[in-house]
């Protein structure tokens, strides 16, 4: 069993990040400049888009927090991205999921410039990952992408299943395992809440990727000898001993199910800081697209 390292693989791609970085920089060219517009007091979100922007800094991107009230009504919402549309300086920016009740995130995502949307929400974008033209894929399911290339691991021809199917992850992970290009060519298997026999679905994984934010919900009986296991879970576990008051465990129950695996991502340290990076080599395209 090999641990796929998504905390590792991350610094690296922020190593080449930072030349890409110093390369625009000397040819006086812009940097790169990622906004993130947060609502509210998640605890949550607020460390997600923390890291967010610790990232921009460290790779040396420009960013700006944008920090609203929970009860900012839709339409000043919508006048924000507006703002961020029309900023000739914000080369791509995220609206920060989710969003209070009274907000509808379908009005919100598909208000921003595609040509912005470095998180690949918007239904363009969607659409250009499944007709494989260039555009922005979901920030997530291409950090996956990222650690199946950088480790080598087969795809081709393989059942890769996925377990869950939201529009964040789930979905265009299917989509994009199913691409005819490297990593995909598999054949995929797309499960949800209203699977049926999911067990013995899962059991026939060569790729299994998890979704769905039930910690500890895969089991080794679940799971194929041998078979590559991706976790996406986070779920905050209260756990008084530490300093924070909680730790991060994933769908998957990582000591039952590792022994058994041919490679499989830690939680934390597989994808979450995959994630980040992927946003940020999204960030950087958006710059490349608009020269083009
Ligand atoms: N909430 C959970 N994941 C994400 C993400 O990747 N982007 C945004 N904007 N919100 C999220």
């Amino acid at each position: 069993m090999k641990i796929l390292d998504g905390k590792a693989l991350a610094k690296e791609i922020k190593v080449e990040l930072m030349e890409k970085v110093n390369q625009l920089s000397l040819a006086g060219k812009k940097v790169p400049h990622l906004a993130a517009v947060i609502v509210g007091n998640d605890g949550a979100s607020r460390t997600y888009v923390g890291a967010k922007v610790r990232a921009c800094e460290e790779i040396g991107f420009n960013s700006t927090l944008i920090q609203l009230p929970s009860d900012i009504s839709e339409a000043d919402l919508l006048e924000k991205v507006n703002q961020l549309n029309q900023d000739n300086d914000i080369d791509g920016f995220i609206v920060q999921l989710p969003l209070p009740q009274h907000i509808d995130e379908k009005k919100i995502t598909l208000a921003i410039d595609p040509k912005k949307d470095v998180d690949g929400f918007h239904p363009e974008n969607l659409g250009r990952m499944v007709l494989s033209l260039p555009g922005f894929l979901p920030a997530t399911p291409a950090g996956i992408l990222e650690i199946l290339k950088r480790y080598d691991i087969p795809t081709e021809g393989k059942h890769c299943v996925v377990v869950g199917r939201s529009h964040i992850v789930g979905s265009p992970m299917s989509i994009m395992m199913g691409r005819s290009s490297y990593p995909g060519n598999s054949t995929v298997t797309l499960t949800h809440s209203r699977t049926e026999n999911l067990k013995e679905i899962t059991q026939q994984a060569d790729i299994l990727i998890t979704a769905i934010g039930r910690p500890g919900y895969l089991k080794a009986d679940m799971v194929k000898e041998g078979a590559v296991v991706i976790d996406v879970g986070i779920t905050r576990i209260d756990a008084p001993e530490t300093k924070s008051g909680y730790r991060l465990k994933g769908d998957i129950d990582f000591e039952d199910v590792a022994p058994k695996c041919s490679f499989i991502t830690p939680v934390p340290g597989g994808v979450g800081p995959m994630t980040i990076v992927s946003l940020m080599q999204n960030t950087l395209r958006a710059i490349e697209l608009k020269a083009n």
